[in-house]
């Protein structure tokens, strides 16, 4: 059988990866796909370092278009990134008849339902198991292997970049802008590493996760996005003390009201298998009704992990291409016409537990005034740890965690609480999650 002709447009850390990957074990891979999959044209910005890197074995252009208007090339694989020019060069690959491979979970997250319609219409396949969670097989778990679960939750460590920050910070003692700029160095930070540290990119990768766990359109716009940069020293000190690890997590979660969709800080058990994933290292643990726990663990980012997930996208694209568009597994998981208008909860109607820290007078009657006001928007308290105050210091922190509620509740405690004339500044809250 003739070869499938792959365009690629980006050959940056992943691009690169990728090509090398196809090369080393292209006999591998042919004999899985049943056709040599061949990377045909490259085009990058850099025609210089492209030609270096492909070391003359295909044609390199500057211009993108080019690769995806060229007749003779059946995958494009966009490794750009960003919403600009990669929408163009995506949406135009489908309307002229190209599957499509794209590890971009930035276009996906806030422009996938109308990508995802447009390949529909054309009949034509769009593959991105590298957008979330590098070379984890995520998207084939959720949309293949748990078939049969009705999902009931997801947590995930799905931002390399920051796990890394938060075990360099906690293990090291290194500070926070030494650490992005080694994540920077090594490859997993994203062009533009606020969307690593505010969470954004997690946000995206877990609306990409929901829509296929839940039947849902993509709707980051929903997604509740907070990230590390917030995050004090004291605070993975004191979760420490109480037996809890703080990763930045992206949530998921079937209610009877709706899907709640989130990322921030959050305090997970230190014997959690979860808890114990250190550096750029990605996990998501899924929940199926059916399966129950099921946990996936390996490299989220990096050339060559995130190369993986491209290639078995090309490999499966390169499979079906002949089947009909009917009889393919649908992109979200669900028939694009059985997609659920469940909808996405505002943060205030979310059920969780709570990490609360607060500054306060050393005198008594405090601790009481905090828990009554706790007890009357019925927060019940499951643990509490008081500082002692340092030598000749008349004011300390009081840590209190919570059992679940809902967050409309600790806002409005918390809103309390800091009105008292005995509590200093402002109330940290952080959200807790068992996840058993
Ligand atoms: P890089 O910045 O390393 O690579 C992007 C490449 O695209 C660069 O070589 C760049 O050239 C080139 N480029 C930019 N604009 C154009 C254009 N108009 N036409 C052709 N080429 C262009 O990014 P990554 O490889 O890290 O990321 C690619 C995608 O993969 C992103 O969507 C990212 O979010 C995603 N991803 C990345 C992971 C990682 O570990 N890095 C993991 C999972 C997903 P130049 O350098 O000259 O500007
Ligand atoms: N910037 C991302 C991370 C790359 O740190 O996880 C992988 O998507």
């Amino acid at each position: 059988m003739k070869p499938i002709k792959v365009g690629l447009l980006g050959i940056g850390t992943v691009g690169s990866g990728t090509f090398n990957v196809l090369k080393r074990n292209q006999l591998e891979i042919t004999r899985r796909a049943g056709r040599s999959i061949e990377i045909a044209m490259v085009a990058d910005l850099n025609v210089e370092r492209a030609r270096e890197l492909t070391n003359g074995e295909c044609e390199v252009v500057n211009d993108a278009n080019l690769v995806v208007s060229n007749p003779d090339i059946d995958i494009v694989i966009e490794l750009i990134g960003g919403y600009g020019i990669a929408k163009d060069l995506v949406m135009k690959a489908i309307a002229n008849g190209k599957h499509v491979v794209t590890a971009n979970k930035a276009l996906l997250a806030t422009h996938g339902n109308e990508i995802f319609k447009a390949a529909e219409e054309k009949g034509v396949m769009v593959a991105f198991e590298a957008a979330v969670a590098g070379g984890i097989p995520i998207i084939k778990a959720l949309r293949e292997g748990l078939t049969a679960n009705r999902i009931q939750w997801i947590a995930g460590i799905i931002n390399g970049t920051t796990n890394f920050i938060l075990s360099e910070m906690r293990d090291k003692g290194l500070d926070f802008a030494a650490v992005l700029k080694q994540a920077q160095e090594l490859g997993y930070a994203e062009a533009d590493p606020t969307f690593d540290i505010e969470g954004v990119d997690a946000a995206h990768k877990a609306t990409i996760m929901a829509s296929i766990a839940y039947g849902i359109p993509m709707q980051f716009d929903k997604a509740h996005v907070e990230g590390i940069t917030k995050l004090q020293a004291s605070d993975i000190r004191y979760a420490e003390e109480l037996g809890y690890r703080i990763k930045l997590l992206g949530i998921s979660k079937r209610t009877e009201d709706g899907i709640e969709l989130r990322v921030h800080p959050t305090l997970i058990p230190e014997k959690r298998l979860i808890a114990n994933v250190e550096g750029a290292m990605n996990a998501v643990l899924v929940h199926g009704d059916a399966v129950g726990a099921t946990l996936y663990y390996g490299k989220g980012a990096g050339s060559e992990p995130t190369a993986s997930a491209v290639i078995a996208d090309l490999v499966d694209i390169t499979r079906l291409a002949t089947a009909d568009p009917e009889h393919r597994v649908p992109y979200l998981a669900f028939q694009s016409n059985s997609l659920s208008d469940l909808p996405v909860l505002p943060m205030a109607e979310i059920v969780t537990s709570y990490y609360l820290r607060m500054h306060v007078a050393d005198k008594p009657g405090v601790l009481a005034d905090v828990t009554r006001i706790l007890a009357d928007l019925t927060i019940s308290i499951d643990a509490m740890l008081q500082k002692e105050p340092a030598e000749g210091e008349t004011q300390t922190d009081i840590i209190i965690l919570t059992h679940q509620t809902k967050e409309k509740n600790i806002v409005a405690a918390i809103e309390k609480i800091e009105k008292l004339d005995s509590v200093f500044g402002a109330v940290t809250k952080l959200r807790l999650e068992e996840l058993s």
